[in-house]
């Protein structure tokens, strides 16, 4: 065995790079809970914004406390309107989540507080953003449909304003409560790539913003976030449930893999995908259009027989988004606006306890290279 493959760990594969009491994921059981809650149990009992102050504060708000956090995150969700103009003054031809990364980089340099990162401040910016996400998302879907942005109404939930400023129409309360359920199981979980992306960025004290835009950098890619869109491409593809198993045994055939599928740490079983499952099947049959889960459910049965490869939160969250209504372009969008949660607890649980992250490299290139250096 060569040096390299004793002493280098391959994509960072099972290594312990802090220690953090926000997620736990246990990819055997399998198992993911927010700070000790079962995943199931915490969609089932908690509102988006219970969720979001579980994650951050560890305890789960109520009555009073819970009404005074809904209305401040309420009262931050307009951004400035020379974030939108900006958003405007792109061309087309941008990547949503790079216009997206713009937006965030600007919000920072309009924050006159930006480099503050005291545990209030860091706060103050978390709900700032968490509430701001969803109005630029949901600007962005506008906007490329030559629409205008639509205002944010302070009477909704942070869930039914998000289906109101994409779509322009109140909610129902089916597409509210699915929505809200989505976003809930994406906000957050442990170290994933952008994830640790935000960590490795504010370990050398840099601030708040610069992290959330290295997040939304790293989620951006098709094995991360990029992922979702790509599978309802993949299932536009496929077209019919009878055409699943020779389009997977192709891809198979040709080594490429298929968007959806695999984890790093969920071998046996992505815990938010059976969720999700049961929610695209559910609102596929209410919305009178269920061909997308056929494919999706066959496509999955093939892959299960041939390579034993299971489905991850992306495969069936994509259904879901589609039949809410969210532009295709947007969905890893959608992503970033309710993943903002996570990076933001994981921000400030590295800042109250920060070290350098700084790893080394097993150097494989040549040295002692003499060069001729005239006398
Ligand atoms: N399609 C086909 N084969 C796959 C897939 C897939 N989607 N995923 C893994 N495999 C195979 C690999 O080819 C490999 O097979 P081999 O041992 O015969 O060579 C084996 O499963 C292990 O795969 P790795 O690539 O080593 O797994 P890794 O942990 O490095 O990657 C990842 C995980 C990136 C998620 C991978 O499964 C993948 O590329 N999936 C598709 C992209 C995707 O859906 N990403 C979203 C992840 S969830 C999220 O970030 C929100």
């Amino acid at each position: 065995m060569s040096e390299a493959t004793e002493r280098v760990i391959s994509g960072l594969e099972g290594v312990l790079a802090c220690e953090s009491q926000i997620a736990y994921i246990d990819g055997s059981a399998p198992e993911l809970s927010y700070r000790g809650y079962d995943i199931a149990d915490v969609v089932r009992a908690l509102s988006y914004e219970q969720v979001v102050f579980l994650l951050w504060h560890d305890r789960i708000p109520q009555g009073e406390e819970l009404r005074a956090f809904e209305a401040e995150l309420a009262s931050l969700r307009p951004v400035p309107q020379s974030v939108l103009e900006m958003l405007k003054a792109l061309p087309a031809s941008a990547h949503p989540m790079a216009s997206l990364r713009t937006a965030v980089s600007m919000l920072g340099a309009l924050d006159e507080r930006a480099e503050d990162c005291s545990p209030p401040e860091l706060l103050r910016k978390a709900k700032t953003l968490t509430a701001q996400l969803p109005t630029l998302v949901a600007a962005q879907a506008r906007l490329h449909r030559g629409l205008a942005p639509i205002a944010p109404d302070p009477s909704l939930s942070h869930a039914a304003n998000y289906a109101y400023m994409l779509s322009g129409e109140r909610p129902d309360v089916t597409t509210a409560r699915t929505l809200e359920t989505a976003l809930i199981l994406y906000a957050e979980h442990e170290t994933n790539a952008s994830t640790f992306a935000c960590r490795v960025v504010v370990g050398t004290q840099s601030d708040y913003y610069s992290a959330v835009v290295a997040g939304i950098g790293a989620l951006k890619g098709p094995l991360h976030g990029g992922a979702i869109d790509d599978v309802m491409r993949m299932l536009m593809d496929i077209g019919a449930p009878e055409r699943a198993a020779a389009y997977v045994d192709e891809a198979l055939a040709a080594k490429r893999k298929l968007p959806g599928f695999g984890h790093r740490v969920y071998r046996a079983g992505d815990p938010r995908a059976a969720l999700l499952r049961g929610m695209a099947q559910q609102l596929s049959a209410a919305r009178g259009d269920e061909k997308w889960f056929a494919i999706a459910t066959a496509a999955e049965q093939r892959m299960r027989q041939s390579k034993g490869i299971i489905p991850n939160v992306d495969y069936y969250a994509a259904p879901v988004f589609y039949h809410l209504g969210v532009p295709l372009n947007l969905f890893t969008n959608v992503i970033a606006s309710t993943r903002i949660v996570g990076w933001s607890a994981h921000i400030m649980e590295q800042y109250a306890n920060n070290r350098l992250i700084r790893p080394r490299a097993l150097y494989t290139g040549p040295r002692g290279r003499k060069l001729n250096v005239a006398s």
